[in-house]
């Protein structure tokens, strides 16, 4: 069993696409084991994309991911990490495939509707950065699913 950390972006949540976005990744079988809202800080965004620092996109990143409350959640499935990247679809929406989160609820390369996950050591950084131990539901706990 496999877990990974997902967003949902300012963009998504200022259109009204989050209970959309959520009943969507249900659907694919994957379990929530852990669900906030919160806004983030200029430290925290700067932090959080720290990898993307010295990139041409950054200042407007943070300023993209700071202008509104993002939800997180913590996804568990087998092999969660790639199957929710797969969800997702490519980073601009326009080239992702049919039916995934960025195709369907993106607007463009940077305000794309979801972040997730891009290898299993960055989902434990990840979950770690929005999500105290006591926060998660342990393994096999029933929790949101569609099933
Ligand atoms: P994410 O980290 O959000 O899941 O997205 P990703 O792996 O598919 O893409 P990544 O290369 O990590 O980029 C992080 C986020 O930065 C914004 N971006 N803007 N203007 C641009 O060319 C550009 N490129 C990337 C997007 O919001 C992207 O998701
Ligand atoms: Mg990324």
């Amino acid at each position: 069993m496999e877990r990974t950390l997902g967003l949902i972006k300012p963009d998504a949540i200022a259109a009204g696409h989050t209970g959309k976005i959520l009943d969507h990744i249900l659907q694919a079988g994957f379990r929530i084991v852990g669900l906030k809202m919160l806004h983030l800080s200029r430290v925290q965004a700067e932090t959080f994309y720290a990898v993307h620092r010295e990139r041409p996109f950054f200042e407007s990143l943070v300023q993209f991911m700071t202008s509104g409350p993002v939800i997180a959640f913590v996804l568990e499935k087998p092999d969660a990490v790639a199957a929710y990247r797969d969800l997702m679809g490519a980073t601009d929406p326009s080239k992702a495939a049919p039916n995934t989160l960025r195709s369907l609820y993106g607007q463009n390369i940077e305000r794309n509707a979801v972040h997730g996950s891009d290898s299993l050591e960055n989902a434990r950084r990840e979950i770690s950065f929005f999500f105290s131990e006591a926060e998660l539901l342990a393994l096999e706990t029933p929790a949101f699913s569609a099933v």
